[in-house]
């Protein structure tokens, strides 16, 4: 590729009369050999021999995992037996068919996060389909549509499901690999955490009563591609693609590394429509992050990534500290030579002139019992009736968070962009599916919706929130 040859190009000039490097320009602008093999994602069986369709066996099946250091190994919740599920990996207009077999003791679905698919195949049980009773089977069948980083994990009892392990990465490739710029040195990151006590066991998934509900419920345990602290061995100098996602249940992930940028080049919605260059990398629940990093560092020492408290409100960073994420091993190899493709991809801002606008409130109530309850426009999910929307129409919605702590607000099935406060769209331009709603702020999104009708659901994304009543319905008719 032509980045490649330029680099190597620039590298062979830098070095002219450096003897003592002589043997550097033969060296690949590339990461050590095997060097993200800790990070290593399970693959499923493909059954079938078109290479435009992914056709796999999946089963979400209790499992018993040593997944710390410092405790007994933990039953779990898995799919396809390891924490998390399998990578899937497509191109642009692949079928996936997956053969589900819930072998859990509780009803299942599967939620194809980010996937702009028909609402029949979007999980959501009683809308989308009925759950997948323990020993039943469901085959989730569709095409593939954008580029970009997505995942799955169950919509039912959510937050004690993914609590459990339930998650796994879905990476879809443009059709045009000259599309991708990208350094060839890429690795999917799964970032999560799971609470665990002493003797290994789940903390129970309601710890906390409503306290635990309104403050959302973080694992002690920070884990990555469901290994805690793995090692990953880099090369000073030389440009890594990272593909993050945010699995976690409750907790944000703020990422550090110390004397280096992030360059982020997508998120949820594929590609954006110009790099950002940033000093901590912040992905909410069920964001994705499409980053370059170069780690610089001596040859042969080590850093590490870490978690940065980030403010979402009352008890988020009071007391709390800097936690370690991952360990970066550097090689005793020459440096290499940062790349640093120039991406853009044309983005086009929603036209907003004929937008129906809707607002939503993220309220906090009470049941007769004192109990906490939240919900939109005061109203919980089980008495909220959907809101109307028509093929075709686009909506801006303005949504409020009067709560004490902030929300990452999720739609399914459609992406839609981001706006400022004058309705302008915010730059550079993007597609998201998961937006934060800062405490007592509020944020406008504008959305289109295509030819898909059916019943689409929306939701803070802070799991325990949702499960407390924080959701909501769409009812998109021609
Ligand atoms: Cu990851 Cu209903 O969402
Ligand atoms: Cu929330």
């Amino acid at each position: 590729m032509l980045r490649t040859a330029g680099g190597g190009a620039m590298l062979a000039a830098g070095l002219v009369g450096l003897t003592a490097c002589v043997d550097s320009p033969e060296l690949p602008n590339r990461a050590p050999p095997g060097w993200a093999d800790e990070l290593a994602l399970r693959r499923p069986l493909d059954r079938n021999p078109d290479p435009h369709i992914l056709e796999i066996d999946l089963r979400a099946t209790p499992a018993t995992l040593a997944l710390w250091d410092l405790t007994p190994a933990t039953p779990v919740y898995t799919f396809d037996g390891g924490i998390p599920g399998p990578l899937l990996e497509l191109a642009v207009g692949d079928r996936l068919i997956v053969h589900f077999t819930n072998d859990l003791p509780e009803p299942t679905t599967i939620h194809w996060h980010g996937l702009r698919i028909p609402a029949d195949m979007d999980g959501v049980p009683d809308h989308s389909q009925p759950a997948v009773l323990p020993g039943e089977r469901f085959d989730y069948d569709f095409v593939v549509p954008d580029a970009g980083l997505f995942w799955y994990h169950p919509h039912v009892n959510s937050s004690a499901q993914v609590a459990s392990g339930l998650y796994g990465p879905m990476l879809v490739r443009p059709v045009d690999a000259s599309e991708d710029l990208a350094p060839d040195d890429e690795v999917v990151l799964v970032l999560s955490d799971i609470a665990i006590d002493d003797d290994g066991a789940l903390v129970d998934p309601q710890s906390g009563g409503d306290l635990g509900t309104l403050f959302g419920r973080e694992g002690n345990v920070v884990l990555v591609n469901g290994r805690w602290l793995p090692t990953m061995s880099v090369r000073s100098g030389v440009t890594l693609r990272w593909r993050v996602v945010n699995a976690a249940r409750t907790r944000y992930f703020q990422l550090a590394l110390p004397g280096t940028k992030f360059t982020r080049i997508g998120n949820d919605g594929g590609l954006l429509a110009s790099p950002v260059e940033e000093d901590l990398l912040l992905l909410t629940p069920g964001q994705r992050a499409d980053v370059l990093v170069t780690p610089d560092a001596a040859a042969g020492s080590l850093q590490f990534l870490t978690w940065v408290p980030y403010d979402r409100g009352f008890g988020s960073t009071e007391f709390r500290q800097e936690e370690l994420v991952m360990r970066l091993d550097f090689s005793t190899d020459a440096p290499g030579q940062p790349s640093t493709p120039s991406f853009a991809r044309a983005l086009s801002p929603i036209s907003i002139t004929d937008a129906t606008a809707v607002s939503l409130r993220l309220t906090q109530m009470k049941d007769p019992d004192g109990h906490v309850v939240l919900g939109v426009n005061n109203v919980p999910f089980s008495e909220l009736a959907p809101l109307p929307a028509q093929i075709g129409e686009t909506q801006v919605w303005t949504i409020e968070n009067e709560m004490d702590w902030a929300h990452p607000f999720h739609l399914h099935g459609f992406f839609f962009q981001v706006l400022n406060d004058d309705g302008t769209p915010e730059q550079p331009l993007a597609w998201h599916d998961t937006v934060d709603i800062p405490v007592h702020g509020s944020r406008k999104i504008a959305v289109r919706f295509d030819e898909r009708p059916g019943m689409w659901m929306f939701h803070c994304h802070i799991l325990d929130h949702a499960d407390a009543g924080m959701m909501g319905m769409i009812d998109l008719v021609p």
